[in-house]
C-alpha cells in the first residue's frame, strides 16, 4: 500500500512504496512468495464457505512452533520488565504516583472517575491499593471488564502480583465459570456477570467498592450498571463506585455521576508518527500483510501490533505470513507470529505478554481486544486497517449480526496510542487521511443504541424496573428498539399483556442467556425433555465442536456425517454429546471423531450449570425417552420467530418477512427437502445462510406462538395447504404504547 505521513508531523519520510526500499533480491523473493500465496488465498476463498468461520488449528501450531523454537534458544535474555521484581514493576507504573490521591478521593467520594492511558496500571493496581487500604474489610472489591479474556488475564496477573493462588484472595467470575472462594477480596468479572448479580441483590451488599473498568467501551451491561449503581449508592452511603476510562469522555461520566471528581493519571507516552494510505485499499488483508513485511524488513527494532476483525482473519493472516517468512528463510530476521482473540486457549494467550527474545521481532495479530483491554509491552508499530467487527441488531431480521464496520476516530486514536508506550512509534493507517477525517465517526456508538435489548429488558423487568422510559440511562436507547424488545418478550410470553413480567418471564430471567434459549429451557421442563434440551442448548452455547483440519477435511466430514440426525443439527449436537458421554467423556472419542475436546468439556460445564439452575428453581429434569417430536416442538417454542418455509427449487424464505435464505452447507439438512424449518441464526456470507437448522411441523408454530402466527385462510380444508403467516406488528400502529396496552386491544380485536 502507498503510505504517506500526516502533514502536521515534524519528520518527513518517503512514501513507503513496496520494493523501492528494499534490496532487489529480497523484493524478488518477496514477490515470488506473494504470488504463491495469492494463489493459495484465492483457493482458500473459493473453498466451501461453511468452514470459513472455523479456526484452523494448524495455524496455531505453526505459530507456536515458531515461538517455542526461539524461546528455547540458548542465550535468552528476558526483557527488562520481567526481570524487575514485582514490587519495582508495580512502582514503575504511572498510576503508582497517584496512589494516595486516588485512595483519598475514594474515601471522600461515593463516585470517582479515573482517566488514564491504557497500560498505566488502572486495572491491576487500583484494586490492590484499595485492598491494602483495607476497603475489603467491608466487602469485596469488584472490578468489571467488558471482555471475558481481560477479566481472566487480569485476575491471573493480580494474583501473581499478590503472591496468592488464583481463586483465593483474588478471583474472577465469567459466565459459566466461577473462580472465587469465600476468602476472595478482589474479584474481577465481566460486566454482564455483575449485572446478573444485581438481579439478586440490587444494593450490591457483597461489595465495598465497585470499579466499572473500561467504561469508554460503553457495553450494554456497563451502561445498565451505571444506572443500577447510581441507585444502589443512594441506598448505601458506604458503597464506592469508580468508573475508569481510557479516553477523554470523563466529563460526561462525571456529570452523570453527580459531578463527581475526575482524576487524570498522567501518561508516559511517546509521540507516534501516523502514516496514511494514499489511496483507498481494496483488500485490507493483502495490504496488512504487505505492510507488516515492509516494517519487518525496513524498520528498526520493536514489535508490531496489527488490528484485524476476527478469528478467521487472524488465523489466515498468521498462516500466510508464516509461509511468506519461511520462503524468505535466513535472508531476514526471525519473526514471531502470534494471534490474539477471545476464543484462544489461555496458555496461548499468555505468550503475548512474554518479552520478545533478542534478534527477533514479534508481530501480534489481534482483534480490538488489544485496543484497550489488554496491554502488550514493546510495541513500536501499529498497523490499523480501520475495521472492527461489531455486533449490530438487524431489526428487519429480528436478530443480531456481527458486521465488519469502519471504526471511529476515537478507536483509531486509541489504536495509534498502542505504538507509543515504550518509545516513539509509528502507526500505519491503511485508509486515507480523508477517510479518517470525513468518513469515520468521531465516537463509537454505545452498544445500547444499536443492539437487541430483549435480554437486558427482561433482566430490568425481573428487577422490578417497569418504567423503562424513566430509567436513568446515560444515553437512552432508541424507542423503537425498546419497543422491539418488549414485543419479542411478549411474543415469548415472558410479559403479560400489561407489560409486566410473567411467571414464565421470571423463570427465564434466571438463565444467563438470550430469551429464546431460556424460553426453550423452561418449556422443556414442563414438556418432559429438559435433559435433552439442556444438552442441546449447552452445545449451542459453546464454540463449534467439529474439528476440520485442512489436510483431513474429507475424513473429518465423513466422521461428522455419522452423527447427523435426519431432522437436523440440534439433534445432531445431541447425538454427539450423548455418544461422548456414553464413551465416558473420553479423549480418544474426540480424537477419533474429529471433535474439539475442549469445547465439549465446556458444554458439559454449561450443562451442569443449567441443571443447577433447574434445581434452584425446582424445575424437573426429565428425559423424553427418544420422543423426538417433543424435543423439536420444544425448540420451536423458543425459536418460532426463526422459521422458514420451503419456497421453490431455490431454497427457503423466512416466514416473518419473506427473506430468501439457504441451508448452510455445514448443516445436516444441507441438500435435504423439508417443508418447514427453524434455525438458530443467520450467517451472511455470499448469501443469507441459516445455521443450526431443524426440520419441524409447521403446525407447531401456531401452537407455540398463537399470538405471533395464524393460519391464513382457516377455511382451507386441507391442513397441508394451510399457510402459516405472521400476525402483524402490533406496535407499529402505536409506538407510544410503553405499557403494551395497545397490544391488548389488538388482541381483543383479533
Ligand atoms: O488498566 P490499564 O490499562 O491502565 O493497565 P493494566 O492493565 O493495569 O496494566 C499495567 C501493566 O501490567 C502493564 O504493563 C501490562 O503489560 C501489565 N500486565 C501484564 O503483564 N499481564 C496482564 N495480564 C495484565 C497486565
Ligand atoms: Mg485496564
Amino acid at each position: 500500500p502507498k503510505l504517506t505521513k500526516v502533514p502536521q508531523g515534524s519528520l518527513t519520510r518517503t512514501a513507503l512504496n513496496g520494493s523501492t526500499l528494499m534490496s532487489e533480491h529480497r523484493a524478488e523473493k518477496m514477490q515470488r512468495s506473494k504470488d504463491v500465496e495469492q494463489e493459495r488465498r484465492k483457493k482458500k476463498l473459493v473453498d466451501d464457505p461453511s468452514y470459513r468461520a472455523e479456526a484452523d488449528f494448524r495455524n496455531k501450531q505453526l505459530t507456536l512452533t515458531a515461538w517455542e523454537r526461539s524461546r528455547n534458544r540458548e542465550n535468552i535474555e528476558y526483557g527488562k520488565r520481567t526481570n524487575m521484581p514485582i514490587k519495582a514493576q508495580r512502582e514503575s507504573l504511572p498510576v503508582f504516583r497517584m496512589r494516595q490521591q486516588l485512595v483519598d478521593a475514594v474515601k471522600e467520594n461515593q463516585f470517582v472517575v479515573i482517566v488514564g492511558e491504557t497500560g498505566s496500571g488502572k486495572t491491576t493496581q487500583i484494586t490492590q491499593y484499595l485492598d491494602e487500604e483495607r476497603f475489603s474489610d467491608n466487602g469485596i472489591i469488584g472490578c468489571t471488564q467488558p471482555r471475558r479474556v481481560a477479566a481472566v488475564s487480569v485476575a491471573k496477573r493480580v494474583s501473581e502480583e499478590m503472591g496468592c493462588r488464583l481463586g483465593e484472595d483474588v478471583g474472577y467470575t465469567i459466565r459459566f465459570e466461577d473462580e472465587t472462594s469465600p476468602q476472595t477480596r478482589i474479584k474481577y468479572m465481566t460486566d454482564g456477570m455483575l449485572q446478573r448479580e444485581a438481579l439478586l441483590d440490587p444494593a450490591m451488599r457483597k461489595y465495598s467498592v465497585i470499579l466499572l473498568d473500561e467504561a469508554h467501551e460503553r457495553t450494554i451491561a456497563t451502561d445498565v450498571l451505571f444506572a443500577l449503581l447510581k441507585e444502589a449508592a443512594v441506598k448505601r452511603p458506604d458503597l464506592r463506585v469508580i468508573v475508569t476510562s481510557a479516553t477523554l469522555d470523563a466529563e460526561k461520566f462525571s456529570a452523570y455521576f453527580l459531578d463527581c471528581p475526575v482524576i487524570k493519571i498522567p501518561g508516559r507516552t511517546f509521540p507516534v508518527d501516523v502514516l496514511y494510505s494514499q489511496t483507498p485499499q481494496l483488500d485490507y488483508i493483502e495490504s496488512t500483510l504487505d505492510t507488516v513485511m515492509e516494517i519487518h524488513i525496513n524498520e528498526g527494532r520493536g514489535d508490531i501490533l496489527v488490528f484485524l476483525t476476527g478469528q478467521e482473519e487472524i488465523d489466515t493472516c498468521c498462516e500466510v505470513l508464516f509461509e511468506r517468512v519461511k520462503t524468505l528463510g535466513d535472508t531476514i530476521q526471525e519473526l514471531l507470529i502470534l494471534p490474539v482473540y477471545s476464543a484462544l486457549p489461555s496458555e496461548v494467550q499468555s505468550k503475548i505478554f512474554e518479552p520478545t527474545p533478542p534478534n527477533c521481532r514479534k508481530v501480534i495479530f489481534a482483534t480490538n481486544i488489544a485496543e484497550t483491554s489488554i496491554t502488550i509491552d514493546g510495541i513500536y508499530y501499529v498497523v490499523d486497517p480501520g475495521f472492527a467487527k461489531i455486533n449490530t441488531y438487524n431489526p428487519r431480521m429480528g436478530m443480531e449480526q456481527l458486521v465488519v464496520s469502519p471504526i471511529s476516530q476515537a478507536q483509531a486514536n486509541q489504536r495509534k496510542g498502542r505504538a507509543g508506550r515504550t518509545g516513539a512509534g509509528k502507526c500505519y493507517r491503511l485508509y486515507t487521511e480523508s477517510a479518517f477525517l470525513n468518513e469515520m465517526m468521531p465516537n463509537t456508538i454505545p452498544e445500547i443504541q444499536r443492539q437487541n435489548l430483549s435480554y437486558t429488558i427482561l433482566m430490568l423487568k425481573a428487577m422490578g424496573i417497569n418504567d423503562l422510559l424513566n430509567f436513568e440511562f446515560m444515553d437512552p436507547p432508541p424507542r423503537v428498539s425498546m419497543i422491539g424488545a418488549l414485543e419479542d418478550l411478549y411474543n415469548l410470553q415472558a410479559l403479560y399483556d400489561d407489560g409486566k413480567l410473567s411467571k414464565l418471564g421470571g423463570l427465564m430471567s434466571q438463565f444467563p442467556m438470550e430469551p429464546a434459549l431460556s424460553k426453550a429451557l423452561i418449556e422443556s421442563t414442563s414438556r418432559g425433555c429438559s435433559d435433552e434440551v439442556s444438552t442441546i442448548i449447552s452445545m449451542l452455547s459453546v464454540q463449534n465442536v467439529f474439528y476440520r483440519p485442512r489436510d483431513k477435511q474429507q475424513e473429518a466430514d465423513n466422521k461428522k456425517v455419522r452423527f447427523h440426525h435426519p431432522y437436523g443439527d440440534h439433534l445432531t449436537l445431541l447425538n454427539v454429546y450423548n455418544r461422548w458421554r456414553d464413551d465416558n467423556y473420553s479423549k480418544t472419542f474426540c480424537l477419533n471423531n474429529y471433535l474439539h475436546e475442549r469445547h465439549l468439556k465446556r458444554a458439559r460445564d454449561v450443562k451442569l450449570q443449567l441443571l443447577n439452575v433447574f434445581k434452584k428453581l425446582q424445575l424437573p429434569v426429565s428425559n423424553s425417552n427418544g420422543d423426538i417430536d417433543m424435543i423439536r416442538s420444544t425448540l420451536v417454542s423458543g425459536f418460532f420467530r426463526n422459521a422458514a418455509k420451503r419456497d421453490s427449487q431455490t431454497g427457503y424464505k423466512t416466514i416473518t418477512d419473506g427473506t430468501s435464505v439457504s441451508v448452510h452447507p455445514s448443516s445436516a439438512l444441507f441438500g435435504k427437502d423439508y417443508d418447514c424449518v427453524i434455525y438458530h441464526n443467520l450467517v451472511l456470507t455470499t448469501r443469507e445462510y441459516m445455521s443450526h437448522v431443524t426440520a419441524i411441523d409447521a403446525r407447531w408454530l401456531v401452537e407455540s406462538a398463537p399470538h405471533f402466527y395464524k393460519v391464513a385462510g382457516a377455511e382451507s380444508e386441507s391442513r397441508k395447504r394451510a399457510k402459516i403467516v405472521p400476525l402483524h406488528n402490533k406496535f407499529s400502529q402505536n409506538q407510544d404504547s410503553w405499557r403494551l396496552s395497545s397490544l391488548r386491544q389488538t388482541k381483543e380485536k383479533a
